[in-house]
């Protein structure tokens, strides 16, 4: 197969982590056969630098004319206590997610027997969790009208769904629900807020037209309480734009570290692949970033285009370098010098000779 695949590394350790993913794939390619083509383009503070805006109009274009994207981080710090900044980095992120309608973010969220110690939660409490999130991507309070009155003294962020938003991630959730254990979950705010009332009309409405999916409801609050109490009592989880950013963040405690959580965000016409951790610039250019959630991310670009056998060829070598301890220090205690490029090569080397490595 030939792919034309965007690369936007991004911020802070953004391009070390999605270089390891970029070699992962060629890895891949050589190894299958395929073509894999790469071009690059600047978001977010990176580009900020470079022309003042956090999406250069070439970069979309990049975007839009590639088969798919991988995405690294994005985020800089001087820009977290400067309430008055007029660009932002994330304004390239979420800019770019709605130009190309990037409407579902797909987070799977599953623990690794290797690494159950490292989840400060209990093992009995973790272990087989498998969940996949759901998160609406495209509007929500990230999106709706924001306002900041004249004199400085009040703010409003404005949290608008129509029904269409609503129901076609939640078709696709369902259908999510339908192939694993048929259980969907939506959490929303509903005692509360309007905007919670409406998802779950529709849900409710929705959910005659798959009755073989068990349908039930939390609250945010609640939600965030079950779900590090117990979180094997969820299979799917559906949810609105910032919801979903939260829980997620606090679902990869349970696997140990945010470094392993990636995510597919898909839209009627693109497909991005995305780590869901941030630009993390403290540890920029030190070796230490985690790179397996770029490199999960890559797998979700595989899976997406069907060519199961290489992102599962990918799922099986970070599995060995989890059990083999080669990963980097937010996982280790075993050994203290494994760096992002060390677990990128352990992974490609493990892709090059698959039949070795696959006997043990
Ligand atoms: C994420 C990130 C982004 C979000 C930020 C960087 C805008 O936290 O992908 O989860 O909030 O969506």
């Amino acid at each position: 197969m030939k792919l034309h695949i965007a690369v936007l590394p991004g911020d802070g350790i953004g391009p070390e982590v999605t270089s390891q993913a970029v070699k992962v794939l060629k890895a891949i390619a050589m190894e299958f056969g395929h073509i894999f083509t790469f071009e690059y383009g600047l978001i977010g503070g990176a580009a900020i630098k470079k022309s003042g805006t956090a999406l250069p109009e070439e970069t979309l274009s990049i975007c839009k004319k590639a088969d798919t994207i991988l995405f690294g981080a994005i985020g800089e710090p001087k820009y977290n206590f400067d309430p008055d900044a007029k660009v932002r980095p994330e304004q390239g992120l979420l800019k770019l997610r709605k130009e190309l309608d990037l409407f579902a973010n797909i987070r799977p969220v599953i623990a690794y027997e290797d690494l159950l110690n490292h989840s400060p939660l209990k093992n009995k409490c973790i272990k087989d969790t498998d969940i996949i999130i759901y998160r609406e991507l495209s509007a929500g309070i990230y999106y709706g009208d924001k306002t900041l009155s004249e004199d400085g003294q009040s703010a409003s962020d404005v949290c608008q769904y129509n029904r269409f938003e609503i129901e076609r991630i939640a078709h696709l959730a369902f259908k999510a629900a339908q192939s694993r254990q048929r259980k969907l979950t939506l959490v929303d705010k509903a005692n509360v807020l309007a905007s919670s009332r409406l998802w779950r009309k529709v849900i409710m409405e929705m959910a005659p037209q798959y009755p073989n999916v068990t349908l039930d409801f939390y609250y945010i609050d609640n939600a965030a309480m079950q779900l590090i109490l117990n979180p094997r009592q969820f299979d799917v989880i559906l949810t609105e734009n910032m919801f979903g950013d939260i829980l997620s963040e606090e679902a990869s405690v349970i696997v140990g570290s945010i470094g392993l959580l990636a995510s597919a965000s898909l839209g009627p016409k693109y497909a991005m692949f995305e780590p869901i951790h941030g630009a993390y610039s403290k540890a920029t250019d030190k070796g230490i970033a985690n790179p397996i959630a770029s490199i999960l991310s890559a797998t979700m670009l595989l899976d997406h285009f069907g060519l199961l056998d290489e992102a599962s060829l990918i799922r099986k070598a970070i599995k060995k370098s989890l059990k083999l301890h080669i990963t980097t220090p937010d996982l280790n205690t075993k050994y203290d010098n494994i760096s992002t490029s060390k677990v990128g090569d352990f992974i490609e080397d493990f892709i090059n000779h698959p039949e070795e490595t696959n006997l043990n």
